[in-house]
């Protein structure tokens, strides 16, 4: 089963995408972490990536789908793929089809995760991760059992995103807004998108999410 989140910067995609992911044994693609990577390891794409990134701009379409392309040929991904942040733009969102044709992989659900903006600061400035496993955390939505130390894999120590300040969060969401929201009438007009109520809890959007994929 190979899917899309939708959803404006803090809307959950990550957050949902790790539960879909060991619910249904397919695996995420976060376009996202995959450029944090590339600018940790000082690769060019990196570099170039590093400034786009902290000013909450898009990167350019050309390298997001080069980079996706050969992720999906690994071998992780013959089970069905979760797709996090990819497409971001109508560019996207039609290269994505013409290499899913050129692969013969079929996209299953377009599941969209809808939130109002004014939440979504809270949400992104609170937000951190375990440096050791990845697990998401928040400071006042997502808390780990004992304080300090992380529930999966017991990491005491954790980071916090570059672009995780207000600042940049309104520009990513302008971004979301003028960029990527077209994308949902793009898929909208196929008959494959559906939308989930994003300012619920956590667990509940994991329910709606699993209710419409059907399972
Ligand atoms: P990316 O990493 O994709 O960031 P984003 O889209 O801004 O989304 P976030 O990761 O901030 O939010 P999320 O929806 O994953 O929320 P999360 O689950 O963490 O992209 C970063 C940058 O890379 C872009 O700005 C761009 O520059 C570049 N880029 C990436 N892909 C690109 C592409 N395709 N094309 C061009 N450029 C690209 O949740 C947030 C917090 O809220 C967490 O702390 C969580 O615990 C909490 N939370 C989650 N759900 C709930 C809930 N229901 N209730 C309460 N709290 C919740
Ligand atoms: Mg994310």
């Amino acid at each position: 089963m190979n899917l899309i989140l939708l959803g404006a910067p803090g809307a959950g995609k990550g957050t949902q995408a790790k539960r879909l992911e060991e619910a249904f044994s397919i695996i995420q693609l976060s376009t996202g972490d995959m450029l944090r990577a590339e600018v940790a390891s000082g690769s060019d794409l990196g570099a170039e990536a590093k400034k786009i990134m902290e000013a909450g701009a898009l990167v350019p379409d050309e390298l997001i789908i080069g980079m996706i392309s050969k992720r999906i040929d690994q071998d992780d991904c013959k089970d069905g793929f979760i797709l996090d942040g990819f497409p971001r733009t109508t560019p996207q969102a039609e290269a994505l089809g013409e290499m899913l044709e050129e692969k013969n992989l079929t996209l299953d659900h377009v599941l969209e995760i809808r939130t109002d903006d004014d939440a979504m600061v809270a949400r992104i400035t609170g937000r951190y991760t375990c440096a050791k496993c990845g697990a998401g955390y928040h400071d006042e939505f997502q808390k780990p059992a004992v304080e300090g130390v992380c529930d999966k894999c017991g990491g005491k120590e954790f980071s916090r995103r570059a672009d995780d300040n207000e600042e940049t969060v309104r520009s990513r969401l302008k971004a979301y807004h003028d960029q990527t929201s077209p994308i949902i009438a793009f898929y909208g007009d196929k008959g494959v998108c559906k939308a989930v109520d994003g300012m619920a809890s956590i667990d509940d959007v994991t329910k709606q999410l699993k209710e419409a994929i059907g399972g």
